[in-house]
């Protein structure tokens, strides 16, 4: 059980990580409360609030207490008038299903934001409309991931850099809608320290994920197999929590030491619509 003390009922998702606290975001935050939230957030990686009205320009505001906001190089799906709000969403124009997943991205394992220099912090959703069934969120705590493996594997990529690319991952998995060449020259691939120290717990986490491509100063292939050996490694159902929405919920959760994915849901007869933004944090060390 966990003894720290907090201004707000929390209940534990998992004994590893994920809690649900009950706190209403509508009434403005003091800074108090705001920095209980944000211990929470370190000491339990994702946090759930419960069904509530949550506007765009609140979730902005409540985005921006926990850092500068991204403004995301795919300009296609800014959303409400606020261009660091991101809406994913299969409704045409009418409301109805229109049968296309709009980021088949998603349903692989990443870390948002580990293609670019600065990678993300907080992730933030409001599920808007949820289908009855799938469409879910998973995540896994890469501290676990990392603290789990034995003493050679710690030794072996202890040093190792990952190489991250939005556009080799994003045409891998499906030739959708796929980068323009300028987005492709604003964001080119980056490399990251495949074993990264959480800049503000200490802690030792594996920072892979599906954008990781391969290894600096390894053959390619070899580096893509260790890549893939490792994301396989890293994901464990008891280091995992598996999200079923409700709608009008909001969930944050920490890129820098978690894992998500979402789940396929029937795109063709069922709306999900999420708004989402994206904390910057900073260069993985
Ligand atoms: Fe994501």
């Amino acid at each position: 059980m966990d003894a720290e003390a907090w201004p707000f009922p929390v209940r534990p998702l998992t004994p590893r990580l994920g809690a649900e606290l009950s706190v209403d975001l509508g009434d403005g935050l003091d800074e108090g409360l705001f920095r209980a939230i944000y211990r929470a957030f370190l000491r339990f990686q994702v946090l759930l609030f419960p069904p509530q009205d949550l506007p765009p320009g609140r979730q902005v505001a409540f985005a921006r207490r926990f850092g500068e906001v991204q403004v995301h190089v795919m300009n296609q799906y800014h959303a409400d008038g606020f261009p660091e709000l991101y809406r994913l969403s299969n409704l045409d124009q009418n409301g109805r299903p229109s049968g296309r997943h709009p980021d088949k991205g998603t349903l692989a394992w990443h870390t948002d934001g580990s293609w670019q220099r600065v990678t993300g912090q907080a992730t933030i959703i409001y599920g808007e409309v949820m289908p009855g069934r799938g469409g879910e969120t998973h995540f896994c705590d890469m501290y676990g991931a990392y603290e789990r493996l034995d003493e050679r594997w710690k030794a072996r990529i202890g040093d190792l850099r990952a190489v991250h690319n939005l556009d080799f991952s994003r045409n891998r998995r499906h030739g959708e809608d796929p980068l323009t060449e300028e987005q492709r020259r604003a964001r080119p691939p980056v490399d990251h320290p495949v074993v990264r120290t959480h800049p503000e717990t200490g802690r030792k986490c594996l920072f892979l994920g599906d954008h990781a491509e391969y290894i600096v100063g390894m053959p390619y292939a070899e580096g893509r197999a260790l890549i893939e050996e490792l994301n396989a490694l890293a994901v464990q159902p008891d280091l995992s929590y598996e999200h079923r929405w409700r709608t009008r919920e909001l969930i944050v959760w920490d890129n820098r030491c978690v894992l998500h994915r979402a789940t396929p849901f029937d795109e063709a007869n069922e709306g999900r619509v999420i708004r989402r933004c994206t904390v910057l944090g900073e260069a993985p060390a």
